[in-house]
């Protein structure tokens, strides 16, 4: 049998700065692990643009399609900010989401207890969380037609519709409660099924579908107390699902709870494929960071995070995973600090490389 198949797209800014030590940790799973993985590298955003005259060549679409897992760094800079829209750098990342039909997008929340002082919430209603909100990504209020700026007499309206076929909630909520299964069982779906049609089918569906698996405690809330819900007391949740528009709220929100956006990994998951394994899509939730690009400064946690996603939903490797995890916990009870993480009095920070040098330290020492 052939080796699993990952596609590296280092993108802009610091994206291949990060990716960089990625690299070292497939480099370290392949040797000490033998966890082989076949693994090309190819270009999107502004990098594809100098190149091709457009953000993803449709050469890289194809290969995105087949391989196992694409892995992303970021993309977008100033350099680009004032290209046309249909060519910037922001439009290759969303061809992939598109084509690759990447419904449902996973970002956890999870406080690492050496960072819990860097949550603007109390250390002990953050300390040990780790939650996962799932967020449809494919329909609903940003896709939906009728959207534009039309006239109306003599003013002009802006419109944007929200909309949710069976289908598309369906599709969402079981990978949701799939999710709730290999997790704590609990699954909270938040829609506002008081004011909105589309929620109140959002929770007809989500209802019928845990009738598949009775083994998992569903409940419903409404968005807007979720959110409340979220700062007040957010280890009452385990697996959260959400559509579109609050996901994009609630998933940064939650992130809040944990710290830096150096930390944040996130996955994107379609259909399963041939082979069983779900298209896929892993990235930081960062962007390409113009500010620090260059400067070995970026933290590639949340890269090398996103690549533990992909053991853990791409190549069933979740004890890998946990190791992997367990190594950035580890490094960072061991006080090391990239200059994002600062904060503590007389910690001097470390560059990209020497974090990515130290969690391949802490994955040796694991074994
Ligand atoms: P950003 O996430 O790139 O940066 C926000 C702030 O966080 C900056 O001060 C940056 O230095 C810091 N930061 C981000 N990632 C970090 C890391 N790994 N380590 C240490 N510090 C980190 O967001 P911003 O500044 O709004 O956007 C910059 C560019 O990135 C824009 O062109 C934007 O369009 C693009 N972008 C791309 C995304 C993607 O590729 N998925 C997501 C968000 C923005
Ligand atoms: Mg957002």
């Amino acid at each position: 049998m052939s080796n699993p198949s990952i596609l590296i797209l280092p993108g802009d800014g610091i994206g291949p700065e990060v990716m960089a030590e990625v690299r070292k940790v497939i480099g370290w799973y392949g040797e000490k692990r033998d966890l082989q993985f076949d693994v090309s590298e190819d270009l999107v955003g502004g990098a594809a643009y100098d190149v091709h005259g457009k953000p993803l060549s449709d050469e890289t679409m194809a290969k995105a399609q087949e391989v196992d897992a694409v892995l992303l760094g970021a993309v977008g800079g100033p350099k680009y900010d004032d290209l046309d829209f249909s060519v910037k750098p922001e439009r290759g990342l969303l061809r992939l989401r598109k084509e690759m039909d990447l419904y449902s997008n996973l970002r956890p929340a999870q406080c690492f207890d050496a960072l819990a002082d860097f949550s603007s919430l109390k250390k002990d209603i953050v300390a040990g969380l780790d939650i996962m909100i799932v967020r449809e990504l494919t329909s609903g209020v940003y896709f939906g037609e009728p959207r534009g700026i039309f006239k109306e007499g003599n003013e002009r309206v802006g419109i944007n519709t929200q909309r949710y076929t069976e289908s598309e909630i369906e599709r969402a909520a079981r990978s949701a409660f799939e999710l709730a299964m290999r997790r704590n069982k609990k699954l909270c779906s938040m829609e506002k099924a008081n004011v909105m049609e589309s929620g109140i089918l959002w929770r007809e569906v989500t209802t019928r579908v845990s009738a598949d698996y009775p083994e998992v405690e569903l409940s419903h809330m409404y968005a807007d107390n979720g959110a409340m819900q979220l700062v007040r007391a957010p280890k009452q949740f385990d697996v959260i699902l959400t559509d579109n528009l609050f996901g994009d709220i609630l998933s940064d929100c939650a992130a809040m709870l944990t710290g830096s956006l150096g930390m944040l990994p996130s996955a994107s998951l379609g259909a399963p494929m041939a082979n069983g394994r779900p298209k896929a899509l892993y990235e930081p939730v960062h962007g390409s960071a113009p500010d620090i690009t260059g400067q070995g400064k970026a933290n590639p946690i949340a890269c090398i995070l996103s690549f533990a996603m992909a053991l853990r939903y791409s190549f069933d490797q979740g004890s890998e995973a946990d190791r992997l995890e367990a190594a950035v916990e580890q490094v960072l009870a061991d006080g090391h600090r990239t200059a994002d993480l600062l904060g503590e009095e007389g910690v001097s920070p470390i560059s990209t490389s020497e974090m990515g040098d130290v969690i391949v330290a802490a994955l040796d020492a694991s074994l």
